[in-house]
C-alpha cells in the first residue's frame, strides 16, 4: 500500500478488538518512530499496553473506546514548531501503520495522569494517537468545499490540486479543517493556521497530506516570521 492509498483508507476509528500487535509489526513500528525520531527530534513513544489512558469517563465525551496500544507524541517545550512537527511526523506514523493492516485515531482527550509515558525534564506530552485493530474501518468525513481552504492567485497546476485533494483527508480535531493553503504568484505555498482546537497540530497533518498528495517536499524554515511560508520544491 502505497502513502497515497493509505490516505485514502484511513479513517478515525474508535473502536478497537482487544488483540494485541503482532511482534514483528511492533518491530517495524519502533524502526519506523526511530527514523522519525532522528529527523524531528521528537520523543515519539510507542506504548504496547495503553492501560487506563482512555478511560471511561473521557471516553463518554470523546466518543473514543479505549485502544489496546498507544502512540505518544513528546517534544521538547523549547520548540517553537512542536505542535506542528507533532502533527507533520504523526501523521506519517498514522499512514505508515495504515500500511501495516492497522488503525489509529488521534486523540487530544486521554488521561494525561495514566498514560505509561517517559517525559524527560524540558518535554511535554502533546497528544496521543489511539492504535490497534479497529472493529471496523471507520468512515469519510464531510469536508469544505475546495475554495473555501485553497487559494491560488493564477492558474492552478495539477500538483496544486492533488494536494490540495490529500490535504482535506487528513484528519483535524473535530474535523475543523480550519487552515487555508494559497499558492502564491512566485509558485511557493503558503499554509495558514486559522485557530481552533489542536488547530497548529492540524496544521502538521495538513502539510503532511498536502507534500504526498502533490509530490513536492516543503521545507522547514527556522524563522518564526516565515513559519506559515514554505518553499515548495519538486522532492
Ligand atoms: C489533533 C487531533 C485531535 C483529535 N482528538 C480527538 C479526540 O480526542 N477524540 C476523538 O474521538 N477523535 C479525535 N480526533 C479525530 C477527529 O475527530 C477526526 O480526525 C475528524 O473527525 C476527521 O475524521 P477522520 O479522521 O475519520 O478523517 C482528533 C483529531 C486530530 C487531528
Amino acid at each position: 500500500m502505497t502513502e497515497i492509498e493509505a490516505i485514502y483508507a484511513r479513517h478515525s476509528v474508535r473502536n478497537y478488538k482487544s488483540d494485541w500487535i503482532e511482534d514483528e509489526k511492533v518491530e517495524l513500528i519502533h524502526q519506523k518512530i526511530e527514523e522519525l525520531n532522528r529527523e524531528s527530534r521528537l520523543h515519539l513513544q510507542y506504548i504496547e499496553d495503553a492501560g487506563k489512558t482512555y478511560n471511561k469517563l473521557l471516553n463518554r465525551t470523546s466518543g473514543l473506546n479505549s485502544a489496546p496500544s498507544v502512540i505518544a507524541c513528546v517534544g521538547k517545550e523549547s520548540d517553537p514548531d512542536l505542535d506542528e512537527k507533532v502533527g507533520y511526523y504523526g501523521e506519517k506514523l498514522v499512514l505508515y501503520a495504515q500500511t501495516l493492516g492497522l488503525n489509529t485515531c488521534w486523540a487530544g482527550i486521554f488521561s494525561r495522569k495514566k498514560i505509561p509515558v517517559e517525559v524527560d525534564p524540558g518535554e511535554k506530552i502533546v497528544i496521543s494517537i489511539a492504535i490497534g485493530y479497529g472493529e471496523n474501518q471507520g468512515q469519510n468525513h464531510r469536508s469544505k468545499p475546495i475554495d473555501q481552504i485553497s487559494q491560488a492567485t493564477g492558474e492552478r497546476p495539477e500538483w496544486f490540486e492533488r494536494g490540495i485533494e490529500m490535504a482535506l483527508l487528513a484528519p483535524t480535531a473535530m474535523n475543523q479543517q480550519s487552515f487555508m493553503i494559497k499558492l502564491c504568484e512566485d509558485g511557493s505555498v503558503e499554509f495558514t493556521d486559522k485557530g481552533g482546537f489542536f488547530s497548529k497540530v492540524n496544521l502538521g497533518i495538513v502539510k503532511c497530506h498536502f507534500e504526498i498528495g502533490s509530490g513536492r517536499k516543503i521545507e522547514w524554515t527556522q524563522t518564526r516570521i516565515r513559519r506559515m511560508k514554505r518553499s515548495v520544491g519538486r522532492s
